[in-house]
């Protein structure tokens, strides 16, 4: 097998073999772009590696990461250019182009002088991705995971002007932080690397988890970790009058510090009064290896610990930790899922599984509402029902009763659930629900939209339309 410096060497080789000069061999951890016009005499552009390359590009000087392409999961017509964790076993922990894939003849390359920048290029010529960085002079992996570009003459300062720990896609480094304005996005799934559902956000009051599910791409809040804010309202915290909080997953790896930007005004120490360290990510597995962080596809975030003698293990699950349950998360049984207190997933009465082997793929209507006689329709009623939206999503009204809620919801064939709380008269419509949490949300009642009843439960019972009929002890129909 290559040892890490024959690849280094073979990689300096092959990248100055496409430029017409040579240069000094360089550390196998950085390409120097060469600054003179003798020595860029003649090239129009330097040919760093082509997509179907599956050598590194840069390896840092430990060896343990890798700036390289890599085959795009289960297709091999696609190429994602990214950093590898290559301890143990590989991890991807960046990635350039993550929702647009290139080509196997994709190119990455530094343009030609006066102002040399990078660019992955596709076979068809479309710029696929370039840092918004000009007149770049060296490209760095750095040992802690971190790719880096410097800009002028002065190689030696380490002052990037871009940073891959600055874009983090969805895994977290030790000495990676978070700041405002940054965001880190799950991947679909755990075999799909394109930008998911959730998403982690440094805002004024904490760590916010984002839910996006519509095409509108609306985020909506579902979970602040923070350490400021006594009061537990989410509300409270999204609107904290503390400045900017950056997320750091700790150097040492062993948990997450929110920091605050700038001078803590005297509202934020106000708030911060009655302090609750919300925030808790101790290490759980002890020793030397390899730690990283991950947004889940799930919305959860976890914290992976991998070495030699003990392989990939979990090592904290965060949201867990925070609400002791998956059944917050808002999707944790997909879409009209019910979650009960054990995180089981199950249907509906009157839905069921789309995939019978897989709980958490959600639920379908067993028979599909026909919008010709929308006003036909009826509703199945799941009391005590949790949804995450709720908290944050604007009432569509106050109303008096569940039924003139369920009556608004009738009147839009778009809309397929209600909720109704019975303590606010909070009225909330959604053209299409994710999880639902059963049994813990007392005032709340969840109405979703349905063909019809069955027959059988046409009698007997307090109403609106129609009757109170318990099938199972977790749902109930109306
Ligand atoms: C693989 O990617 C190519 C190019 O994007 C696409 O046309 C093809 O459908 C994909 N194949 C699979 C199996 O996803
Ligand atoms: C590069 O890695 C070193 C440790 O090896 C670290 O001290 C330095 O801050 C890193 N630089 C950047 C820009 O990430
Ligand atoms: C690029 O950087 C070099 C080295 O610092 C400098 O001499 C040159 O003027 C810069 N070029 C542009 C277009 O800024
Ligand atoms: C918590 O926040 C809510 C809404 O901002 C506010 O009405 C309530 O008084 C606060 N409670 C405490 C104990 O600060
Ligand atoms: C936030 O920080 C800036 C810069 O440090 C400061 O000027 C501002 O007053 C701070 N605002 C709050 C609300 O703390
Ligand atoms: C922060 O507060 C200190 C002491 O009050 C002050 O000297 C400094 O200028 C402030 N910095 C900012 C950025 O507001
Ligand atoms: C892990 O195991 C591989 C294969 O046995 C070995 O080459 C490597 O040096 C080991 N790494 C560490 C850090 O022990
Ligand atoms: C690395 O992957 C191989 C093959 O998937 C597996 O057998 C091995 O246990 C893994 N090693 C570690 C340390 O995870
Ligand atoms: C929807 O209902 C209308 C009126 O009853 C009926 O004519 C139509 O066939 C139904 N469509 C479907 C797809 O069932
Ligand atoms: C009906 O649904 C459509 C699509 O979601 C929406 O644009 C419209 O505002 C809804 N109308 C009512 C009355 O809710
Ligand atoms: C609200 O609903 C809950 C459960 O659905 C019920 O236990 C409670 O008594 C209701 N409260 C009122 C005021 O109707």
């Amino acid at each position: 097998m290559a040892t890490s410096m024959d690849i280094l060497i073979f990689f300096a080789l092959a990248i100055f073999a496409m430029a017409e000069r040579s240069t000094p061999a360089t550390p196998g951890d950085t390409f120097l772009v060469p600054q003179s016009r003798d020595e860029h005499a003649g090239v129009r552009e330097i040919k760093l590696a082509s997509a179907i390359s599956s050598q590194p590009i840069l390896l840092s000087r430990d060896g343990a990461y890798a700036w390289k392409f890599f085959q795009s999961y289960g297709n091999a017509t696609q190429r994602l250019l990214v950093v590898l964790s290559t301890l143990f076993n590989t991890t991807v922990v960046w990635m350039a182009n993550r929702d647009l894939p290139v080509s196997p003849q994709a190119t990455l390359l530094v343009t030609p002088l006066p102002s040399p920048s990078l660019v992955l290029r596709d076979a068809d010529g479309t710029v696929v991705w370039s840092p918004k960085v000009a007149n770049i002079s060296a490209i760095v992996m750095n040992s802690t995971g971190n790719l880096f570009i410097l800009t002028g003459g002065a190689s030696a300062s380490e002052n990037p002007k871009w940073q891959s720990f600055d874009e983090p896609s969805d895994v977290l480094l030790p000495g990676q932080y978070v700041k405002p304005a940054h965001t880190s996005t799950a991947s679909l799934a755990w075999n799909d690397w394109r930008s998911g559902h959730y998403t982690l956000r440094a805002d004024p009051g904490g760590a916010v988890l984002y839910a996006t599910f519509d095409a509108q791409q609306t985020m909506i809040p579902y979970s602040v970790l923070n350490y400021i804010i006594s009061n537990t309202s989410f509300t409270a915290s999204l609107h904290s009058a503390c400045n900017h909080t950056s997320i750091l997953y700790n150097a040492d790896a062993t948990g997450v510090t929110l920091l605050q930007q700038g001078n803590i005004s005297a509202e934020c120490l106000q708030e911060d009064r009655n302090s609750v360290h919300g925030v808790k990510f101790s290490t759980r597995i002890a020793g030397d290896g390899f730690r990283y962080m991950r947004v889940m596809p799930t919305g959860d975030i976890d914290s992976f610990f991998l070495s030699n003698s003990t392989g990939l293990r979990v090592d904290n699950e965060l949201f867990k930790g925070f609400y002791s349950t998956y059944c917050k998360l808002p999707s944790y049984c997909g879409v009209n899922g019910v979650c009960s207190s054990v995180q089981t997933c199950t249907c509906p009465e009157l839905f069921q599984a789309m995939d019978p082997n897989d709980p958490t793929e959600g639920c379908r209507l067993q028979t599909p509402l026909n919008c010709t006689i929308f006003r036909q329709h009826k509703f199945v009623q799941i009391s005590g029902a949790y949804y995450f939206a709720n908290a944050y999503v604007p009432p569509r009204k106050i109303v008096d009763n569940p039924t003139e809620c369920t009556d608004l919801c009738l009147e839009n064939c778009s809309c397929t659930a209600a909720f109704y709380n019975n303590n606010t008269g909070s009225c909330h419509l959604y053209d299409q629900i994710r999880t639902v949490e059963f049994g813990t949300s007392p005032q709340v009642t969840a109405f979703l939209r349905v063909a019809a009843l069955p027959s059988t439960t046409t009698y007997n019972g307090k109403h609106y339309q129609g009757r109170k009929v318990t099938l199972t002890s977790d749902c109930s129909i109306v």
